[in-house]
């Protein structure tokens, strides 16, 4: 039987169809750009998260020489949120990005490391992760549901063998 998964976003032309949180956040995701730590790549990644008790954190890529201990700036932020106020939901995360090579203007979504703590992050918390994504400019695509990037995600399920 053939079978079929729906995933929903939203995409908008600029910021101002968001809300105020959703500018606020992605506002400062902006400004964690300057937290990257990024010389072999030069490619800078920030994300901002939105707690339920009104904190909002953000943290930046943070690059290493031995090149696969690179962190990514979602992961970055969730292990950030996780050690401050590890039983506090997060409501949502903006992720932004800047290159020394190239003005960006597509929103870059998370890699398929961090949709897979995306999810885990939302079964742990039982509550959707939002999304917002959006380069130096352009396009903000708004994701209600995180961890729906990772159709067929491993997880706590798989390990129990249900
Ligand atoms: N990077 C992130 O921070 N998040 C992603 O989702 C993808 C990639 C970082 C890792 C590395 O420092 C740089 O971007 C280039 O891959």
């Amino acid at each position: 039987m053939m079978k079929e998964l729906i995933f929903k976003y939203e995409q908008y032309p600029s910021t101002r169809k968001l809300s105020q949180n959703q500018r606020l956040v992605l506002k400062e995701a902006k400004k964690a750009l300057k937290k990257s730590y990024s010389p072999y790549s030069g490619f800078q990644v920030a994300a901002a998260v939105e707690l339920a008790n009104g904190k909002i954190l953000s943290g930046a890529n943070f690059e290493n020489a031995a090149y696969p201990l690179c962190l990514c700036a979602e992961r970055v932020v969730l292990a950030a949120a996780a050690a401050e106020y590890p039983n506090v939901k997060i409501l949502r995360m903006a992720i932004t990005v800047k290159s020394k090579e190239h003005p960006q203007t597509k929103p870059a979504a998370p890699c398929g490391a961090c949709r897979q703590v995306i999810l885990e992050t939302e079964q742990k918390q039982k509550n959707p992760l939002e999304l917002i994504l959006q380069a130096e400019k352009g396009d903000v695509l708004v994701i209600p549901q995180g961890g729906t990037l990772l159709p067929f995600g491993f997880d706590a399920d798989a390990l129990a063998g249900k």
